[in-house]
């Protein structure tokens, strides 16, 4: 007589959406990853991840522009997160693109956005050239989100001697104690881009992305830099 199979384990129902966030195969999968995470998203990067990178990447925007009526674009920006703190900082006139019309929801109801739109910076935005004093993104430079090639997108949207505030994460347990990361390739494109003269590193600085308030975890860190268009 053959032994019974005994029940399934239970399966693990937490998806792990960081995790997948990082092995993306392209716009549909994106876009079906944070429609599905919208409802929770702010709940539970802000609570068990401990996300700062919004909040730093803010801070940085704040110092670097003086001029609170700039035209700002938030690119990936997702719930609003970005949008919330740059609106603390007192600016007035901030757009979000993201591909995810449920993520676009969330940030809508934040009510700090000038206009929200759907767009895939990867494919391009119809806008026209220099269309923004600034950009900013924390969460999106990622090889699964927007991808080296879109730096030349955003170097089109920005007018000459803007800024552009790129907060890029660094790896896994990159946080105190952590090692050296490149980035996902990022920041050596940005010293190409200035090599060729295409933009001008103003500042580079590191800081916390995600704190997870449990003590076991020390976190990533994340490095924002200020980038001027030429
Ligand atoms: C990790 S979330 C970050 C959201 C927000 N900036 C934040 O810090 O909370 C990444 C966002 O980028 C958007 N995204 C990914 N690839 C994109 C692309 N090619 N064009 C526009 N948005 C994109 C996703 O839909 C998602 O909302």
């Amino acid at each position: 007589m053959s032994a019974e199979p005994g029940p399934d384990p239970a399966p693990d129902r937490t998806p792990d959406r960081v995790g997948r966030a990082r092995r993306l195969t392209g716009p549909e999968d994106t876009r079906a990853l944070y429609d599905d995470w919208a409802a929770d998203y702010d709940a539970e990067l802000l609570g068990a991840k401990g996300y700062v990178g919004p909040v730093e990447t803010a801070k940085v925007v704040a110092e670097a522009l003086p001029d609170r009526t700039a035209a700002l674009l938030d690119i990936g920006c997702g719930t609003g997160l970005v949008g919330a703190a740059l609106a603390g900082h007192g600016f007035s006139a901030i757009d979000g693109v993201d591909l995810s019309p449920a993520m676009l929801e969330r940030a809508r109801a934040k009510g700090v956005y000038r206009r929200l739109f759907a767009g895939d910076l990867l494919a391009g935005l119809d806008l026209p050239d220099h269309a923004y004093d600034a950009a900013v993104g924390v969460g999106v430079f990622s090889v699964s989100h927007i991808a080296v090639p879109a730096l030349d997108e955003l170097l089109r949207l920005v007018r000459p001697g803007g800024r552009i505030v790129p907060c890029i994460r660094l790896g896994p347990g990159s946080g105190p104690g952590g090692g050296r990361d490149d980035g996902g390739g990022f920041l050596r494109r940005f010293e190409v881009l200035e090599s060729a003269g295409r933009l001008r590193i103003l500042a580079r600085r590191r800081a916390p992305y995600m704190r997870p308030p449990s003590e076991q975890a020390a976190g990533d860190d994340c490095e924002i830099l200020v980038l001027e268009p030429l």
